[in-house]
């Protein structure tokens, strides 16, 4: 194992805490390693759905995450997006893990999963133009994504704190594959409520045009809030009492 010993500043308990008492461990020289971890991981983050108090880890039903703001483009969609209080459900229900790959040496963890039904409930504002029709409003939405494989890929270090090696996690990039998404935005338009059932029907009719520029800033949203997670684990459970050779 390739070791980087920086010069890091870990915001996490001084001690070693152990695995979570209902973490299934793995040991690296088993067979089936990788359906291990898969299983391992998909019963991990299920357990994190209440959240977990000894790591001061919130409920992951529902997430919150942070606010995404989503400025004009030169594309078909000319519009200004806004997205406060932003509540993410359904990522830990009737999860599967698979394809876990860890490559210990170069640091980095991947990962597929599937989640059935993922929702994205936000206050919205909207201004602007999409293939040409205009549109303005703000008011509650709700953009859900259904059978979602979501593509994860952990890019990490090591550091050693009081004689012990720890995983880092420096970057967490996920990539979302949807087979389908619905919107909804309610009171567009000033709540003409002809207009606004006319709008949202367009843009189900054309939900990847919006999606795609939504996309990317949740996608990065999501995995700021993933990395943090991962490294209120990580950083403070020893490496390999996480992830035992034996
Ligand atoms: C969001 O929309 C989905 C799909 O229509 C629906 O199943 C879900 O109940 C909605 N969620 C909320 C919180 O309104």
């Amino acid at each position: 194992m390739k070791t980087i010993v920086g010069l890091l500043i870990i915001a996490a308990a001084s001690t070693a805490l152990d695995p979570p008492s209902n973490f299934k461990l793995c040991k690296r020289n088993q067979p089936n390693y990788n359906e291990c971890i898969a299983d391992a991981a998909t019963k991990a983050v299920q357990s994190l759905a209440g959240g977990l108090k000894p790591f001061k880890i919130l409920p992951l039903e529902p997430l919150t995450i942070d606010n995404i703001q989503i400025g004009e483009s030169d594309g078909s969609v000319s519009l200004m997006q806004e997205y406060k209080n932003t509540q993410l459900y359904g990522i830990t229900k009737d999860l599967v893990i698979k394809n876990y790959k860890i490559d210990f040496d170069k640091c980095i963890l991947e990962s597929d999963s599937y989640s059935p039904q993922v929702e994205f409930v936000a206050d919205y504002k909207i201004d602007g133009k999409i293939l040409l029709l205009p549109i303005k409003g703000s008011g509650k939405s709700n953009i859900t994504m259904f059978n979602l494989i979501t593509h994860t890929v952990i890019t990490c270090e090591t550091f050693e704190k009081k004689g012990e090696t720890y995983l880092k996690a420096k970057k967490y990039d996920v990539k979302f594959i949807p087979e389908k998404v619905s919107l909804r935005f309610d009171n567009l338009f000033n709540g003409d409520s002809i207009l606004g059932e006319q709008m949202n029907k367009f843009l189900n009719e054309n939900s990847n045009l919006l999606f795609k520029e939504l996309q990317g800033p949740y996608e990065e949203s999501f995995g700021l809030v993933f990395r943090k997670i991962t490294n209120d684990i990580f950083t403070r459970v020893p490496m390999n009492k996480l992830f035992p050779l034996t």
